[in-house]
């Protein structure tokens, strides 16, 4: 596994953070190069539940590094909080196996502050942000208005950026939310003393992970959110405001496209979604809510409860396909046991017309109806299942037949929230790039 991407194939918590924490085991370093406290990754080891959100998912490893690379909005608050979590949890996070980078951008009260005013001022068309400053940091990041962490660390320096940046946040806070303003005093005394307690960790962290790459190691490339959520190739404008496909990871590590080696997409065996935005396989009523209790769908973040649906073939050539995904691994496979019958979405209808593949740029995306075909279900527990073989033989039709419509392999099932609920599929040919579309 010399540098490996995983990344979510839909709209995010497809269970990312339990394959992460699976595939670490084999990696020497494992990199978060987009998003921020908005992910929420579960990861359950014997018994015991941790939910990430900034931090690699490999922490849980003795002897990996961790990285947060330059293209994570970094909110110093909850990357302390949650090192200290880990730490009273007797899990060991110090500079030696938690590093982050110098130029990964900071999130300041003042983004969370507007990232919610500008959910409330959007009324119908809010986004349904996690709240948690992740747009308006890339925003000023884009703007060349925003402090990264080495600028942080210059007391000086953070004083003249941070004033320039307050005097015109504080004018929106104020005049377009009608909120107090921000003091920048208060501001400035409190990142100071964070940036202090961040300075053990901080370094050039793509310049290490290019000469840990070059020295043999093994990378592990953890994405957040899912492909759908992706803010070029995702559903715009409903979406988070990073890169979260392996388009991400060249900009947001330093790491160069070309050392990736495999893409491997992360898909739950039927969807979800949180927040707004077009989903053209969710199912409303009954059947939703039933999806929803088997798979406790409800956000490792917000707490929200996720929108739910089957899952959608050309959606998922979309996001392999645009990945290049050699391979991907299907989670939550035991939720589906106990359904008589299991749509899958293999085609469009929008005004009368039919689409095969998923239209990313088409305006009125929200109107689309899904042309499903549906296989019998099974009513064994899987939970225990190791080998493929021993799957009730619905399961395994299920599972073949999704791989057949959507044309990259399959290489591992997952089956319950613990670290060894899986099954590996042996013979799994991965190494080909994908380019479904
Ligand atoms: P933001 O990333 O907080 O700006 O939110 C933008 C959109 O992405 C909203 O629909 C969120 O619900 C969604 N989102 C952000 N992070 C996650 C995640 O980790 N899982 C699923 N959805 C997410």
């Amino acid at each position: 596994m010399p540098a490996v991407s995983v990344f979510g194939a839909q709209w995010g918590d497809e269970g990312k953070g339990k394959i992460i924490d699976r595939l670490a085991a084999e990696a020497d370093v494992v990199v978060r190069y987009q998003g921020g406290a908005n992910a929420g990754h579960t990861v359950v080891v014997a018994g015991q539940k941790y939910v990430l959100h900034l931090i690699p998912s490999g922490i849980l490893h003795l002897g990996k590094v961790n990285v947060i690379g330059n293209g994570v909005a970094v909110d110093p608050l909850k990357f302390l909080e949650e090192v200290e979590g880990l730490r009273t949890r007797g899990v060991q996070v110090d500079g030696s196996n938690l590093r982050l980078s110098s130029s990964a951008h900071v999130i300041f009260e003042h983004h969370r502050r507007i990232d919610q005013a500008a959910e409330r001022w959007r009324g119908e068309g809010r986004i349904g942000t996690t709240g948690r400053g992740i747009g308006p940091c890339y925003a000023d990041k884009a703007a060349r208005t925003g402090l990264r962490v080495c600028d942080l660390l210059e007391p000086e320096h953070a004083r003249l950026r941070l004033r320039a940046a307050l005097a015109e946040k504080n004018a929106l806070i104020s005049q377009v939310h009608g909120e107090a303003p921000l003091d920048l005093e208060q501001q400035l005394a409190r990142y100071t003393t964070l940036a202090g307690q961040l300075a053990p960790f901080v370094g050039d962290t793509a310049f290490q992970v290019r000469e840990a790459y070059s020295q043999g190691r093994r990378v592990l490339f953890e994405g957040a959110q899912g492909a759908m959520l992706d803010i070029d190739h995702g559903t715009y404008p409903f979406v988070t405001s990073s890169n979260t496909g392996v388009d991400g990871i060249p900009a947001g590590a330093g790491f160069p496209a070309r050392w990736i080696e495999r893409a491997i997409g992360i898909a739950k065996a039927y969807c979800t979604r949180v927040g707004e935005g077009p989903f053209p396989s969710e199912q409303h009523g009954p059947l939703g809510e039933r999806i929803r209790e088997a798979g406790n769908e409800y956000g490792a973040t917000t707490g929200r409860p996720r929108r739910c649906g089957w899952l959608d073939a050309p959606q998922m050539r979309y996001t392999l396909g645009w990945n290049g995904a050699t391979s991907w691994i299907m989670t939550n496979l035991d939720v589906l046991t106990g359904f008589d019958s299991i749509p899958v979405g293999i085609g469009y209808k929008l005004h009368g017309k039919r689409f095969a593949e998923y239209p990313a740029s088409l305006s009125g995306i929200e109107d689309l109806e899904v042309e499903y075909t549906s296989f019998p279900g099974w009513t064994e527990d899987i939970t225990a299942v190791r080998q493929y073989d021993r799957l009730p033989r619905r399961c395994r039709e299920y599972v073949e037949s999704v791989e057949k419509l959507i044309g990259v392999p399959i290489e591992m099932l997952s089956v319950g929230p613990e670290r060894d609920q899986v099954i590996s599929r042996a013979g799994v040919h991965h190494g080909t790039p994908v380019g479904a579309r």
